[in-house]
């Protein structure tokens, strides 16, 4: 019996070499084990890595990172932000924690990221910010966006927790004309440190605010002023800030993660080329690329069944399961949780593209340790459950 048959291919797995093994042991010994030397390493060679000018501030989270952008942009009670339902909670649960409401909008249907034209009718007097979500790796309409705030003079976040790297127009997602854009290294993103993120912005004013709210509102100007003159232990309180702090073990995983980002995009690639050609044909709608010449960073593979498929989307997954495959759905969109159903009456009709894509979408295993025999598994399994799709 062939073992690989019957083991479990994981939906996805982090990549961690010795390198990342070694660089954490070395903080563990070295007895600084929070954010520190190598906290403040990671954030300087994030920006060095990105390019263009920007200021990276190291998070313990990407919803940590989306919520100090909002926070230091003076997002509040009453203001509005506007930001698609096609994503995960976070998104728009950091918007709730500061009080204001998230205005939600339908998404492209190739792209899957939020519909620019849509936009404008979402805006209202209330209206201060758009978070766009860069879906899967491919990056969205920022042009079309950023034309759009500059004429209403909204603020733009970028959520790039799946963007890294990803590329519009050529450039980097995080060195654009946006306020604030902001990348996840949770277990399962494109480089990773467990949890962590990191918030990237080219405003020197965003980047002080977020530095003191990160770590309790303290003022570290002030320390850093006045520590010729008073004994280190002083500080000031300037703001009821957060713990939003990265340690330097996560970031010692960052360090190394970050240099292999390109290389982790080509295998990325490569996995998502084979599915590409090998699964079109079948009742299943493959994710586009990017627009030519532009990075999709394929955090993941989004497919959708076809009308024709013949099989439901549950039984879909289901058979893969029962092939060992892994399978995940993204999303479950926003309009169909109780909480933000409720909250702001949402019916699946104001978004028919969202729901049209949920109730035919299944998210195949990418992963940069998939080896090409695990694709083929993942590509046989899937000829095998839509190929026989009539007796299912
Ligand atoms: C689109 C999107 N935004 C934000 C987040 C939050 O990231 P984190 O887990 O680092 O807080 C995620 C995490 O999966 C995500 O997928």
């Amino acid at each position: 019996m062939d073992n690989t048959e019957f083991s479990f291919l994981p939906f996805a797995l982090p990549e961690i070499g010795e390198e990342e093994i070694a660089e954490v042991v070395s903080s563990l010994r070295s007895g600084w084990v929070t954010s520190g030397p190598k906290a403040k390493q990671f954030e300087a060679d994030f920006s060095f890595w990105l390019g263009g000018g920007v200021e990276s501030i190291s998070v313990n989270s990407a919803t940590a990172g989306l919520h100090l952008a909002l926070e230091a942009l003076g997002i509040g009670p009453g203001d509005e932000v506007i930001t698609t339902t096609h994503t995960f909670t976070a998104t728009a649960e950091v918007i709730r924690y500061l009080g204001a409401d998230p205005v939600f909008v339908d998404v492209d249907s190739t792209t899957l990221c939020i519909d620019t034209t849509k936009i404008q009718n979402a805006i209202t007097p209330r209206t201060k910010a758009i978070i766009p979500v860069h879906f899967a790796g491919r990056s969205a309409d920022m042009i079309g966006i950023m034309d759009i705030a500059k004429r209403y003079g909204l603020k733009v976040v970028e959520d790039a927790a799946h963007a890294l790297p990803t590329t519009c127009n050529g450039k980097l997602i995080g060195t654009l004309d946006s306020d604030a854009t902001v990348f996840s290294f949770y277990a399962n993103k494109t480089i990773t440190t467990g949890e962590g993120g990191m918030l990237v912005t080219r405003n020197s004013e965003i980047a002080k605010r977020a530095r003191i709210m990160r770590l309790h509102g303290i003022n570290r100007d002030a320390f850093d002023r006045f520590t010729a003159n008073v004994p280190s232990w002083y500080y000031e309180i300037v703001a009821p800030g957060f713990k939003y702090n990265l340690t330097d073990i996560a970031a010692s995983i960052g360090l190394h993660q970050l240099k292999k980002a390109h290389l982790f995009q080509k295998k990325r690639q490569a996995i998502a080329e084979r599915y590409n050609a090998e699964l079109s044909g079948l009742p299943l709608m493959l994710p586009p690329n990017s627009e030519s010449g532009d990075t999709h960073s394929w955090h993941l593979y989004v497919t959708q069944l076809s009308e024709d498929a013949g099989i439901s989307r549950d039984r879909f997954i289901e058979k893969m399961y029962e092939l060992g495959i892994g399978m995940s759905v993204h999303y479950v969109p926003l309009h169909q949780h109780p909480y933000w159903r409720e909250t702001y009456n949402l019916t699946p009709e104001m978004f028919p593209v969202s729901q049209r894509i949920y109730e035919h979408t299944a998210t195949l295993p990418l992963y940069t340790r998939m080896t090409e025999a695990d694709t083929d598994r993942v590509i046989s399994a899937v000829k095998k459950v839509l190929g026989r799709q009539k007796t299912i």
